[in-house]
């Protein structure tokens, strides 16, 4: 009978969740965005590249297919993955908004909402795992941290080629490296291992609709016995969770997934240290058999020998040739609820329970489902740095670098990472209400005592240090690929943004660009069949939180404008800007039959007097614009601005119904003499205009005039506006770096 699996053909949610990238080699490079817009247009590049979980799972099935096959790892089918996620703050910058209100602590929106900085003491991060020490994710070494891009290779080469094109990719659009962290499978007979010696990754959730069943017992994954299987909802967001229970997350987080990013440093020769040093207390104690050896108490502490084997079915040595031992998953320790065998301190069981949690010594243990199945985690870490060499003087030398990048997901930060770490893993009185404390993890919790039960007689009480310390830490939202391309809209997918009033054309402030780090303007807009204007302020930096800074007004209050009825464009004159404290412009309004334009000055001053200078006249007294019927706005060409006295424009104009742009030139003096230098030509000739039949105005985003050789615009058209960025040399090519949105996003054009 087919089985249906439908969450292996999906093309929403990132590859490495359910299915697992299971690479080699990988970089977690830690971003830092400069500028929330062109972090959204370099999102859009990168999109294409986030591996999903249908293309993930295709490949894995094939790669284990052809090893079966080869009986080794078949060198011909590789793949480099991409995954990425984003902080609470990178989804801040990305949208130029709070994603959400305040959230409360316990929840895991309020969890992401913090990051790990604030909740490091509750996680056991403290003395030398303290944040002041961590090498990221305290936002102290490199700013905020936004996002993680993870690249996963088979190879080395593939993964620097990856790592070398994506910094590049990030470099152009103001995107720095906060951190490059590496991962890497040991190689040599440590392959599969962690840097205390042993195997990791056995254990992790087989998950409903991904996962193919046993047909004879349905809860478990088919040839993996031992492993349950767990409803998608404890890893994607939205999907059924264990018993059913509600999920609370917001529809856009839909196929979306927690990660959490952990550099566990392990001191190598510590923890075997200390191993040795309680070996003969245990002896002494007669806790042990007389000849139990140090690999004997290690594998206790961990609940599996180096090999993967677990100590409940081969307690008394490891089975280092035997591969199906060592991927045994089919572990029970109902008949061990004391830990006799398998510690209860152990590392396996102070993580996954399984069947053999007690609220009290006699009681019933509980059922994995629900109980256990819904603190589950999926794991997708590697080791980092060279495995310990104590004769080596370079990289597997004592002090070199060396753990566990511990990386996993889940939908539920608080109830199933957090809950691991705090209330099974550090605390000492879990599993409850045992006659002395177990103590806490004894592989990788914290420092205390650790009670070890035998049969022989009263538990011995050992102290037990921590050989594990954290270096960093990252909580990270990975959207599916639907939240992504909103993301890159700087929106969140489901949100109607407002509509909103459409804009006319926008003045500049001329003594406040900036002031306080804002840059001001008139906006001009029509209501209700009349031209009003208010002010409006735009912050410089990464957000360009827009405001309302006075109410409307009719155009009229202004001396110079009576008469006008409807405000086109206001240039400039480019020889005449804060010349003794007063701007000059050329003012083009309309009529319903005719435009004209008249000269008007604005004097800088907190009351900005202004002056009507010269009369209304007709076009046609400019040769440069010559068969123009109205003149739409006007765009000064960047870097063309008064270069030997003369300053270069487009000029946008509407003939028959149609708009167009022409280069005209101005030059400065009395006269202004101006000319055509280069003819009409259609809109569709900038592509970044791709798509518009009109527009209305554009404005210059204040701080991005010349930013890296380009110069950003928002590009307003109808009740729309996009971002295009254009250089500032040669034929000034162009390009949409954010795609329309409604202007009702702008706040300060909607709010009354
Ligand atoms: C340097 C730190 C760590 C090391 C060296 C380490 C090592 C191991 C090893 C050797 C295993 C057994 C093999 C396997 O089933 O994959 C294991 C299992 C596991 N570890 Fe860790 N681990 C570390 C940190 C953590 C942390 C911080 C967590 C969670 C908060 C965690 C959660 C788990 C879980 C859930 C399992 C599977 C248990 C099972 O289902 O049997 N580990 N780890």
């Amino acid at each position: 009978m087919a089985v249906d699996l439908p969450l292996r053909e999906n093309e929403n949610i990132q590859g490495d969740v359910l299915a697992g990238f299971k690479k080699d080699q990988m970089v977690l490079l830690m971003l830092t965005f400069e500028d929330g817009i062109r972090a959204r247009s370099w999102l859009r590049r990168v999109i294409p590249r986030i591996a999903t979980t249908r293309q993930v799972a295709e490949f894995n099935r094939a790669f284990s297919a052809a090893r079966k096959l080869s009986g080794g790892d078949p060198t011909a089918l590789k793949a480099t993955w991409m995954g990425l996620s984003f902080t609470y703050s990178g989804l801040e910058r990305l949208l130029g908004k709070a994603p959400y209100p305040s959230a409360d602590p316990t929840t895991t929106l309020g969890a992401f909402q913090q990051g790990p900085v604030p909740r490091a003491n509750d996680l056991g991060d403290r003395d030398d795992s303290n944040p002041s020490h961590w090498l990221f994710g305290n936002n102290k070494t490199e700013g905020q941290l936004h996002a993680v891009l993870t690249i996963a290779s088979d190879t080395a080469k593939d993964l620097e080629n990856t790592v070398t094109e994506q910094r590049e990719l990030a470099a152009q659009y103001g995107i720095s490296i906060a951190f490059q962290q590496v991962g890497a499978t040991l190689e040599g007979s440590r392959r599969g291992k962690e840097h205390f010696g042993f195997k990791d990754g056995v254990s992790e959730p087989g998950v409903r609709g991904f996962d193919e069943p046993d047909p004879l017992r349905p809860e478990w994954v088919k040839d993996h016995p031992g492993t349950r299987l767990i409803p998608a909802g404890e890893f994607v967001v939205g999907h059924q969770r264990v018993g059913n229970a509600p999920n609370p997350l917001p529809a856009w987080a839909f196929e979306g997934s927690f990660q959490v990013v952990r550099r566990l440093a392990q001191d190598v020769p510590g923890w075997w240290a200390q191993i040795a040093r309680q070996l003969p207390v245990l002896k002494e104690a007669k806790a042990i058999p007389a000849d139990a050896t140090m690999e004997w108490v290690a594998a206790r502490v961990v609940g599996r020998w180096r090999s993967g084997t677990p100590v409940a079915k081969c307690p008394h040595a490891d089975q280092p040739f035997n591969t199906v031992a060592a991927n045994d998953n089919d572990i029970s320790f109902l008949n061990d609820l004391e830990g006799h065998t398998t510690p209860l301190f152990s590392h396996l069981r102070k993580t996954n329970p399984r069947d053999g949690l007690q609220e009290r010594p006699g009681a019933d243990p509980f059922p994995e489902d629900p109980v256990m199945d819904r603190r589950r985690i999926m794991r997708r870490g590697s080791p980092y740095g060279a495995p310990f060499d104590p004769t080596s003087e370079g990289p597997g030398g004592p002090d070199a670098a060396r753990g566990l990048l511990f990386v996993c997901y889940q939908s539920d930060l608080v109830q199933q990472f957090e809950f691991i770490q705090k209330a099974w893993i550090d605390s000492p009185a879990f599993p409850p209400n045992r006659p002395e404390q177990p103590g806490p993890d004894a592989m990788v919790g914290f420092t205390g005592a650790v009670n070890w039960e035998h049969e022989g007689g009263e538990p011995v009480n050992l102290s037990f240090q921590r050989f594990v310390r954290t270096e960093g830490a990252v909580y990270a939202f990975l959207p599916s690929i639907t939240m992504l391309k909103a993301l890159a809209d700087g929106r969140l997918p489901g949100e109607e943004p407002a509509t909103g009033q459409p804009v006319d054309t926008f003045l500049p402030v001329p003594d406040r660009q900036p002031k306080d780090g804002k840059s001001w303007y008139w906006a001009f807009r029509t209501v209700a069949g009349e031209q009003r204007y208010r002010a409006i302020s735009i912050a410089h930096g990464n957000d360009h939180t827009d405001r309302k800074e006075t109410d409307d007004q009719p155009v009229d209050t202004w001396d110079s404008f009576t008469g006008v009825t409807q405000v086109d464009c206001l240039l400039p004159f480019p020889d005449r800007q804060n010349v003794d404290g007063k701007t000059f412009y050329w003012l083009f309004h309309s009529t319903a039959t005719q435009q004209r334009y008249r000269v008007v000055s604005i004097a800088n001053g907190d009351d900005h007097r202004d002056a009507k200078e010269h009369d209304d006249a007709p076009l046609s007294t400019w040769p440069a614009l010559d068969g123009v019927a109205r003149v739409d706005f006007v765009l000064p060409v960047p870097d063309r601005q008064r270069v030997n006295g003369v300053s270069l424009y487009w000029v946008f104009h509407t003939l028959n119904g149609v708009q167009r742009h022409r280069v005209i030139s101005i030059a400065d003096g009395e006269q202004h003499a101006n000319g055509i230098v280069r003819g009409d030509r259609r809109l569709a000739a900038w592509s970044s205009f791709a798509g518009i039949d009109k527009v209305t105005a554009v404005l210059p985003i204040p701080d991005m005039k010349q930013v890296g050789g380009r110069s950003w615009y928002w590009v307003f058209h109808r009740d729309r506006y996009r971002v295009v960025s254009m250089l500032n040399s040669g034929d000034h090519d162009d390009q949409i770096e954010v795609p329309d949105r409604p202007t009702g996003l702008w706040t300060s054009l909607t709010v009354n």
